[in-house]
This record gives structure tokens, sequence and C-alpha cells, in this order.
């Protein structure tokens, strides 16, 4: 519908301005020494093709191909007046106008096409927050500015590599007043994740006049306190009575945690040994990216080291995270996680011996009746008989389905039911 809408627009102003002649292209961004070429159309013999570049009318004719801006096409009687317009240059940055002759009438008929001779911007600048540094799940806004651009300047967001996308705003475009060149600029919000931590947030222009991108930058700080990677309580599994023995803990924090260790009623603050040098707390190491391997050696593993528990606390001036260790001389029990195999056997299993059951009751029940020689009955589709004993009964919640199935498995077998029988042997 717009197309159309646009495309009748395009005739009524055709129309109304006279003109017929079909122009390609309709716009051209060029830089400064490129060319172009603009081809205008009629479907009838021209005999003359003038182009107006700038501020001059060219006269072009075919086979005279000296100078700036010389005739392109398959000929006059083609009814082709085109131009090929060779080293642009800056002050043809407007219309390009063709001037064809009419069909009938003495009015000339005329094209116009915008050429944009492409001007280099200005550098962006990356205007964000003046704080150094910001907090995990911050909301961080930046604005990008590129000025005076012809046309405007293109702003793409990256952070290291990464193109970012999301959260990426409309580019507002404005006119610089008395000049044709256009400034951009475009905003991104972004919520703040540990992993950006030291990259490098990025604004880049791009631009027809610019061979290369031109950025602007800024490092992300992040600081959060330390965090855990795994929940609950840790054991370390494997250790020898004797043997030396190693607890290790991996954190996540910035800026680099504390640890404490609380080992019976010693504390041992990292790197420290206890007097004796059987128990070591380890300076954190930083595994990268905010990891931190926090870990405590044991020279030689004791009996009374297995049995407590060895508290751990990890903090920055953020905040502090806490941990329960405990050691284990068995190795680490294997297959306590079921995978989904196993999983689905045992409920396989579960399902075919509940099956075997039912079967197994039931039949024993009608074998009974068949042999009890009761005389076949009519069915009763609603098994309202075998219900109306029900209520007298004690366990009655839940005991409808049973109950009703036994119906229908007896009345299927042409058996008479039994007021209350089968319902005392389930
Ligand atoms: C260029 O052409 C457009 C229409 O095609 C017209 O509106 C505009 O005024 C022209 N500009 C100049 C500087 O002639
Ligand atoms: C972009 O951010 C600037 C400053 O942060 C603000 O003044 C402006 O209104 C924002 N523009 C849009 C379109 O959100
Ligand atoms: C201790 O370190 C080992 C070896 O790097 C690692 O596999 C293990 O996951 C760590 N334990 C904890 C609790 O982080
Ligand atoms: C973490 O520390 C423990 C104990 O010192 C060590 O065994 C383990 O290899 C370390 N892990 C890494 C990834 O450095």
């Amino acid at each position: 519908m717009a197309a159309i809408a646009a495309l009748f627009g395009l005739l009524v102003i055709a129309f109304v301005s006279g003109q017929n002649v079909e122009i390609t292209p309709i716009k051209a961004v060029r830089r400064i020494g490129d060319e172009l070429i603009v081809l205008c159309k009629v479907p009838y013999q021209i005999d003359s093709c003038r182009m107006i570049v700038g501020t001059t009318s060219y006269r072009l004719i075919p086979g005279n191909q000296e100078g700036d801006v010389v005739y392109s096409g398959q000929g006059l009687t083609t009814g082709e007046c085109g131009a090929h317009i060779k080293n642009i240059r800056e002050d043809w940055n407007g219309n390009v106008t063709c001037v064809l002759p009419p069909q009938s009438s003495n009015i000339e008929v005329t094209g116009t096409m915008r050429l944009l001779v492409a001007r280099a911007p200005g550098d962006p600048h990356l205007i964000s927050p003046p704080q150094p540094q910001f907090k995990d799940e911050d909301i961080f806004s930046a604005q990008c500015v590129v000025p005076n651009g012809r046309p405007a300047a293109k702003i793409l967001w990256f952070l290291d590599d990464e193109q970012l996308l999301e959260g990426v705003h409309q580019p507002v475009v404005t006119d610089e007043p008395g000049s044709d060149l256009q400034t951009v600029s475009q905003n991104i919000t972004r919520t703040i994740r540990a992993d950006d931590n030291n990259r490098m947030l990025a604004c880049r222009a791009e631009h027809e006049a610019l061979d290369q991108p031109r950025e602007a930058k800024r490092q992300l700080i992040v600081h959060y306190p330390p965090k855990r990677l795994e929940s609950g309580p840790i054991t370390v599994f494997g250790l020898k009575l004797g043997a030396e023995g190693k607890l290790n803990v991996t954190v996540r924090s910035n800026p680099p945690p504390t640890a404490v260790w609380m080992v019976g009623d010693i504390r041992i603050t990292a790197p420290h040994s206890t007097d004796n040098g059987a128990i070591t707390a380890l300076e954190p190491l930083h595994l990268g990216n905010g990891h931190y391997n926090v870990s405590l050696h044991l020279a030689r593993i004791t009996k009374e080291d297995v049995e407590r528990t060895y508290y751990l606390q990890v903090f920055n001036d953020l905040g502090r995270e806490e941990f329960t260790l405990r050691m284990s001389t068995m190795d680490e029990p294997a297959g306590v996680e079921l995978d989904t195999g196993a999983i689905v056997g045992i409920v396989v299993a579960v399902l075919v011996l509940l099956i075997a059951v039912f079967l197994g009751v039931f039949a024993f029940a009608t074998d009974r009746w068949c042999f009890a020689g009761r005389s076949h009955r009519i069915d009763m589709p609603d098994g309202a008989d075998s219900e109306a004993p029900l209520p007298s009964h004690d366990d009655i919640k839940g005991s409808e389905n049973p109950t009703h199935d036994h119906a229908e498995y007896i009345t299927n077998g042409n058996s008479k039911l039994p007021e209350k029988k089968p319902d005392t042997a389930v």
C-alpha cells in the first residue's frame, strides 16, 4: 500500500512539474575525486542533451569525451541523455539536473538527482558517566556524538570485538545550521556485568569519506563482592591420612579478595601459616577474569583434620562470602548423579512392577469369581451399583478411581459383581 501511494505521489509530482524523465540514480554519495554516471531516458528520439552540475550547464555530445562532464548512453536516437561525471568536486554537492527536448510542445523536460559529495565527520565523542568504576548490575548509559558529516556518519557500538546490538537507541540526526552538514548522536543503555570488567567500550564512526572508521573508547571497570561459583558445602574427596592435603575454592571477586580460614580455633589469614607450619592459607591465586583459587594446604592430614569442618570467609570492600568445607578420605562417590538413561530405566522398571502386581491381583480375584460359578449378568455402564456401598468404607478418599476400574474390569469379564468382596480384596 505504502509503495503504491508513494508511486502515485511521484507520478503526481512528475505530472505537476511537467517532468516525465526517468533519471537514475535518484541519489548518490561520492567522495571528492570519484566519478558518477547519471542517466536520463525518454521514450522518444532526442536531438540534444544538457546536464546541470553544480552551477554549470553542460552540453553533452556523444563522441565528445573531453572534460569532466561528458556524454554517456546509447545515443540520442535511443532517447538516452546521460553524463559521466569525473573528478567530483566539493562544490558539485547538490542537484544534478538533465535537460532534454520535449516530445511535443516547446518546454524542455528535466530530471533531477541528488549528489552528496561526502565530507568526513569530526572525531566521535563518547559521553559517559564520569565515575571511574561501576558495580555489577549497574545500568550504564552513554552517548556517542559524531559531528559535521555529509551525509551523517553511521555509529556502531562495540565491547572489545563484540558488536553491541541490544540497548542501542535510534540514532538522532540533526542538521548543522548554515551548512549542509549533519551531526548524528546515538545512546546506548546496558546492564553492567562482572564479565564486562576491563573490556573496552567503543563507539565507532563509519563514513563514506573515511578510509578507516574512527573510534572513541573507554574502559569499563566493574567491581563486585566475592561470588561463589557452586552452592552448598564443599567436600574434598580422595585425601589420605598422613599425606599432604589441599582444600580449594574458586571465587569471583573484584577487587581481589582477602581470605580468612577458621580451622578449629585457629584463624589464618592468607597468606599465613600456623605457628608450627602445619597449615598454610595461600594467597588467592588469580586464574583470570576475576576468578581466584583460594586454597588451604595441610602438610600432613591427621584424623582430626578429617573430622572437623573448615570455615572460609572471603571478602573485599564490597561484601563477603562464606564457605564450609570438609575433607574425606573416601573417593568421590561415582554415579551419585543419575543420568537420564538411568532415571528412565528406573521409572520403567517401577511401572512394570506395578502393572505386574495389579495384573496378579486381578487375575487372582477373577479366578476366584470364575470358580465360584456365578451366573452372567447384564453390564452396568455407570457402575452405580458397585459404588453405592462405598460410603461405608473408612478409606473413601481417593478410592473412587480404583473402585471404578474394578467395576469395569469385572463387567467386561461378564462376571457378576459381588456386593462388597472385591473392595475388601484390594
Ligand atoms: C534540488 O532538487 C529538489 C527537487 O528535486 C528541489 O526541491 C531543490 O530545491 C533543489 N535544490 C537546489 C539547490 O536547487
Ligand atoms: C541520550 O543521552 C543524553 C545524555 O545522556 C540525553 O540528554 C538524551 O536525551 C538521550 N537521547 C535519547 C534519544 O535518548
Ligand atoms: C580445586 O582445584 C581443582 C583443580 O584446579 C578444581 O578442579 C576444583 O574444581 C577446585 N575445587 C573447587 C571447590 O573449586
Ligand atoms: C587451585 O589450588 C589448588 C590447591 O592449591 C591446586 O591444587 C589447584 O591446581 C589450583 N587450581 C588452579 C586452576 O590453579
